[in-house]
């Protein structure tokens, strides 16, 4: 089943920049798939409409089978906090809540009772390796630790859909290793995963690979279909 159906997508920022041109491209429940592509070919735009954090000037987004063009506002909010976990290159941790309390901030707009909200971020917190410094403040922690806590964050509300924006793009590369054995864990829990990349080694850990260039897809490229893998360094 396709999760994810974008069709002939076109934006157009009211500047008159054409960060799309016509994108096609599905993506299965439980695919992990990158995107690449050099600088400003589109790549965020493109990962913010697939998290209906904005929308698209042309053409449709289906998101699990639903045209999203007609839904308001709040409906989109829903389904995002509901659905979707996100994770960015710059972390976007708060700096005066400690590691628990940014773990906890997508809770608070989400369904799950209030009285769950500790057991779930300390539950996460664990799976990142983190419960030692959930009282820590995001500076007292290393990049590592940051991005941790940051998907610790975006998997607390439980979404099926994960999207990553340069997750290791401040990390070095031993760090960033780090961070794409968390995502790969996720990927073979089923959790469908769009990360983008400008790192070949870290694209290698995704089934598919998406080029975009100028606003359009390139070209795509099938990894080993069937099972995630390690790549080899
Ligand atoms: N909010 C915006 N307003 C106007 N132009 C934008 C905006 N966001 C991105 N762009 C432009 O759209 C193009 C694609 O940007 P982006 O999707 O961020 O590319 P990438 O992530 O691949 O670097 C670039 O030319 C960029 O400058
Ligand atoms: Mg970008």
């Amino acid at each position: 089943m396709n999760l994810l159906e974008v069709k002939d997508v076109e934006k157009t920022y009211p500047d008159g920049t054409r960060a799309l041109r016509g994108v096609t491209l599905s993506v299965r429940a439980g695919e992990m798939v990158a995107v690449m592509g050099p600088s400003g070919s589109g790549k965020s735009t493109l990962l913010h409409i697939l998290g209906l954090l904005d929308r698209a000037t042309k053409g449709t987004y289906r998101f699990k089978g639903q045209r999203t063009e007609a839904f308001d506002g709040a409906t989109l909010a829903h389904l995002r906090n509901a659905g979707i976990g996100f994770v960015f290159q710059l972390f976007n941790l708060i700096a005066n809540f400690s590691v628990e309390e940014n773990v906890q901030l997508p809770l608070y707009y989400s369904q799950v009772p209030e009285r769950e909200w500790r057991t779930r971020a300390h539950e996460m917190l664990e799976r990142v390796g983190l419960m030692h410094k959930r009282n820590q403040y995001p500076n007292k922690l290393s990049g590592g630790e940051r991005q941790r806590a940051a998907i610790a964050r975006a998997l607390v509300t439980h979404p099926e859909i994960i999207l990553a924006d340069e997750p290791t793009g401040n990390l070095d590369s031993a760090t960033g290793a780090q961070v794409m054995a968390l995502f790969q864990m996720l990927h073979r829990e089923g959790k469908t995963i769009v990360l983008i990349t400008h790192d070949p080694t870290i694209a290698a850990y995704a089934e598919r690979v998406v080029h975009l260039r100028d606003g359009v897809v390139a070209r795509e490229a099938m990894h080993r279909a069937a099972a995630p893998h390690t790549p080899t360094p």
